[in-house]
């Protein structure tokens, strides 16, 4: 008789092993691909998705060799919404889920290079969310890149790390830069070098906050902010203050030269771009108040965001002065929203005072750096309307 079955031990070992690997990896995905890239393969091993299934969960059993790769499903946010219904609807309700509607919005995204959107080159890199469904990444003839969803900006693939998302770094390939420099305020502002420093020694970062501690409290990922990246809402208590907000709105096409409320106006209402509901506003405000307060007085948290409220009118106050003085020349509201497509130096000079200068000067202030708010921004602005005068003379 075979040794085999012979000796039982053997038998249930054999079992045993076949059994778990094809639990493992039913449709021998891993099995190929681990020859195939190996560092994808090791990176889901080490992740705790697994210890519980294998690659098909998210990719589908359609393709099965080198023939039908086109067959492979690339996953989108209700494929991970099946599993974590309660992250997925917060996330489905935050800003991130609609970052590829916004720059679709603008009027003039068609005009950027299309490695720029579908390549994930500029625009289409940061703003790659927003796929819910199978069909929109597959759609014919959309902007939208075959790769990039919305999970993945903070969980990479394939480690799918919770651990990697708490860290402020997580944040800053998009948080950066030219128009918000969320990371560089926050690293060097009191909160993030106590936290970098203290994070590099090995000691306590929790007496300081991160990206985290402030926009995702207890986990919640429904990310959003009381005045949104713009920092543009549709209603103002202080008259003068409204005044430059309404010359603002025209540039920037919200409404006409009439004060009529354009078909931009009301997509940037239905994409948050413009915040109009006030109670929604006082929300998340106070919500943000409750976090600072577990660390400082609530007349010390108020103080700080009187104070940069009133850096953003000062800010307002020059921006208005600049397109009214263009107004002047040009007897023509200048278009702020026409990024770098424009034709005279003055016009460039506003599309960085709008989307650079004023952004650094208040964003700086609600992310505590002094430096920021003052040299990279209020002061800019000064410079910005000097040189527009200059330019129009
Ligand atoms: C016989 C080998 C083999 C098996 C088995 C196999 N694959 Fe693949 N798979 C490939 C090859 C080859 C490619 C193309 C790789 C490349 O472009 O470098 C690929 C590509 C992919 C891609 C990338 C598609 C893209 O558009 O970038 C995914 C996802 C994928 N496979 C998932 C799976 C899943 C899930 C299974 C199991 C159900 C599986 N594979 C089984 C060989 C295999
Ligand atoms: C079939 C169900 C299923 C699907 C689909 C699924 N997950 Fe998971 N996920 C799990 C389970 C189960 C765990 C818990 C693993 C554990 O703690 O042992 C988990 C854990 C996680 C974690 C926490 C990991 C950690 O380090 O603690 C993250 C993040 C995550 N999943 C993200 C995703 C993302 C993103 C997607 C979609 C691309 C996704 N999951 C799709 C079942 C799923
Ligand atoms: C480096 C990453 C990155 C690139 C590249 C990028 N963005 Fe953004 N974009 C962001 C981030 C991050 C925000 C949110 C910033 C904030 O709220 O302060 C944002 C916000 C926006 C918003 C406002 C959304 C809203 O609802 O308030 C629009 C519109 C936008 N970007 C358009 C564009 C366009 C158009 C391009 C290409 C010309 C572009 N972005 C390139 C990261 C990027
Ligand atoms: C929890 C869900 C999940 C599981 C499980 C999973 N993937 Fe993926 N995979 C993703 C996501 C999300 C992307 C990114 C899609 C995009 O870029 O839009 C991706 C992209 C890919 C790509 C193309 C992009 C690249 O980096 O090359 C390949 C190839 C791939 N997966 C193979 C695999 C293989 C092989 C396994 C099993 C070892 C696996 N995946 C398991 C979610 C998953
Ligand atoms: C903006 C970054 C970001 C995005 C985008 C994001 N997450 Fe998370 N995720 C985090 C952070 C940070 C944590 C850790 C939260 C905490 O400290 O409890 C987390 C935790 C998780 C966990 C672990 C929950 C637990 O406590 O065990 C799961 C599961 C998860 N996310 C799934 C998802 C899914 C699914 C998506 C897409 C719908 C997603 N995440 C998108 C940042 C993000
Ligand atoms: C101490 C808390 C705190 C920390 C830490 C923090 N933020 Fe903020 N953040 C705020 C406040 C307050 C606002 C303005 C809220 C409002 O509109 O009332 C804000 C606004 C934002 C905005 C909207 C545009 C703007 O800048 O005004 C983005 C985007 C943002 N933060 C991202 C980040 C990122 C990324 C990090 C980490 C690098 C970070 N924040 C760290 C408190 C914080
Ligand atoms: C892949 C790029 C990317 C990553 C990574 C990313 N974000 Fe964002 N974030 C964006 C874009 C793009 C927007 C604007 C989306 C929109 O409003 O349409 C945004 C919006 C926001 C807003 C809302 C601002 C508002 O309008 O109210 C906050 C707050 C924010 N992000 C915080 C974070 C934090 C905290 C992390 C890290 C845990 C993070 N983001 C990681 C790209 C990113
Ligand atoms: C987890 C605790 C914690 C949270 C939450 C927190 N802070 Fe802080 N904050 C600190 C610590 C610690 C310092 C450093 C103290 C110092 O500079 O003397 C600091 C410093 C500051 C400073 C600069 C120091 C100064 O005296 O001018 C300001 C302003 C500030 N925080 C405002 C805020 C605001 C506003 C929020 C909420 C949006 C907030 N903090 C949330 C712990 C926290």
């Amino acid at each position: 008789m075979n040794i085999w079955l012979r000796n039982p031990f053997i038998i249930f070992i054999t079992l045993f092993l076949l059994f778990s690997c094809t639990k493992k990896d039913p449709y021998s995905c891993i099995s190929c691909h681990r020859g195939l890239h190996p560092g994808l393969v090791s990176d889901f091993e080490n992740s705790k998705m697994s210890d519980h299934f294998s690659c098909e969960k998210c990719h589908g059993i359609k393709h099965s060799s080198k023939k039908d790769v086109s067959k492979t499903v690339l996953p989108v946010t209700a494929t991970c919404q099946n599993c974590h219904e309660e992250k997925a609807d917060q996330y489905l309700n935050g800003k991130h889920s609609i970052a590829f509607k916004a720059i679709e919005s603008l009027p003039f995204t068609h005009n950027q290079p299309n490695a720029f959107i579908k390549g994930r080159k500029g625009c289409g890199g940061c703003h790659s969310a927003g796929f819910d469904k199978i069909s929109d990444r597959y759609e014919k003839n959309s902007l939208k890149p075959k790769y990039g969803m919305g999970c993945i900006n903070c969980h990479t693939r394939h480690m799918f790390s919770k651990k990697e998302a708490q860290e402020p770094e997580s944040c800053k390939t998009c948080h950066t830069g030219f128009d918000h420099a969320q990371y560089e305020m926050w690293s060097g502002s009191k909160h993030g070098s106590i936290y970098l420093s203290n994070r590099a020694k090995g000691m306590d970062t929790k007496r300081v906050p991160k990206c985290q501690t402030c926009h995702m409290v207890n986990g919640n990922h429904n990310v959003i902010t009381s005045w949104g990246f713009f920092g543009v809402r549709a209603f103002e208590k202080d008259q003068r203050w409204a005044n430059d907000r309404e010359v603002i709105f025209k540039s920037l096409g919200f409404i006409d030269s009439e004060g009529k409320k354009t078909d931009f106006y009301n997509k940037a209402v239905k994409l948050k771009m413009i915040r109009t509901d006030e109670s929604e506003f006082n929300k998340i405000r106070n919500s943000m108040v409750r976090t600072c307060s577990k660390c400082h007085s609530k007349s010390f948290v108020m103080n700080n965001f009187k104070n940069t409220e009133e850096m953003m009118r000062e800010a307002d106050k020059l921006l208005a002065q600049a397109i009214r003085e263009i107004t002047i020349k040009e007897k023509e509201i200048p278009k702020m929203f026409s990024f770098y497509d424009v034709n005279t130096i003055y016009q460039e000079v506003l599309f960085n005072m709008f989307m650079d200068h004023r952004m650094k000067s208040f964003q700086a202030g609600f992310h505590m750096n002094p430096d920021y708010s003052t040299w990279y921004g209020y002061a800019k602005m000064k410079q910005d309307l000097i040189k527009i005068k200059e330019s129009l003379k």
